[in-house]
């Protein structure tokens, strides 16, 4: 199958200043691709702008809170204005959680919610045009808990089911349009995003619960996912934690129930 060419595409990366995002943008801009880049905070967003430039591509930076409707307005304006119009969009900025559900402040689902759905959704909702301009692609980087609803995940795994459910209409909606939508859920990957889980009173938990197991590495990550997006492949799974749990949950749900509960007892 021949190989992705990303070369002269433009691109907005979400959630880029750190983790798979982070390794999304480096690949993207050693393919050749023009960059619209975004996280929030501006010095880390700032580094991985300059590697990427290092490695020769074009790139455009906004730090912003990615909830706030003027942000995703000025970034879609930013891209539209440097770019003209958009190959592909990588809704990837997201954030976890550990804690239980009859612990957690109902604010912490509706943050959860606000940046793994809404932000992806409504920026999504305002580059369509976009993207329809060039036939591009959606690429949106969900979880084995958008496949799975783990413990001390609920509004994660909740956030997480719900782009599922809206992208794969939206692949259907945009059929006739030329835009690809592809979805990936990684198992555990080797970032920070596990430090900075929200817990039940919405305090970042500081420390990485996996820490020492084996994970998927960004890059790893990185390059599986552009491929499927590439190829506007509907769904891409990666790691074995994902495709055990996806393959027990469809043939033996009460063996994975019981797995799971025993991991968070
Ligand atoms: N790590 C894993 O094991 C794993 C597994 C499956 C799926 N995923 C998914 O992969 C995606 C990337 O996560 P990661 O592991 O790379 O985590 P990460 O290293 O913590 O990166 C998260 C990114 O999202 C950005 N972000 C968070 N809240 C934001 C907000 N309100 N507005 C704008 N940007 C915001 C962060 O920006 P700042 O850092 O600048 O605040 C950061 O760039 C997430 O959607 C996550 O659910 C991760």
């Amino acid at each position: 199958m021949e190989g992705p060419h990303w070369q002269g595409q433009s691109a907005i990366v979400t959630g880029a200043s750190s983790g798979i995002g982070s390794a999304i943008a480096a690949e993207l801009a050693d393919a050749g691709a023009r960059l619209v880049l975004t996280g929030r905070r501006l010095e880390a967003l700032e580094e991985v702008a300059g590697r990427c430039r290092e490695l020769g591509a074009a790139v455009h930076t906004l730090a912003c809170d990615l909830t706030a409707p003027t942000a995703r307005e000025e970034l879609a304006l930013l891209a539209r204005r440097e770019y003209g119009a958009l190959d592909l969009l990588v809704n990837n900025a997201g954030v976890t959680m550990n804690a239980r559900f009859s612990e957690l402040a109902p604010e912490v689902l509706r943050t959860i919610f606000e940046i793994n759905f809404f932000a992806a959704v409504e920026l999504t909702r305002l580059v369509l045009p976009d993207l329809e301009a060039r036939r591009g692609r959606i690429l949106v980087i969900s979880s084995v808990t958008g496949l799975v609803g783990t413990p001390t995940r609920t509004a994660y795994a909740a956030s997480k089911h719900a782009l599922h459910g809206l992208f794969d209409a939206l692949r259907v909606e945009m059929r006739d349009h030329g835009i690809g939508v592809t979805i990936a859920c990684p198992g555990y990957v080797a970032t920070p995003m596990r430090m900075h889980a929200l817990l039940a009173d919405g305090s970042p938990q500081g420390h990485d619960q996996a820490a020492g197991r084996r994970m998927l590495t960004p890059e790893e990550v990185s390059r599986r996912v552009l491929r499927a997006a590439w190829h506007r492949k509907r769904l891409v799974k990666m790691g074995t934690e994902t495709y055990l749990a996806r393959a027990l949950s469809l043939v033996a749900p009460g063996l994975l129930e019981r797995i799971l509960a025993r991991a968070t007892r």
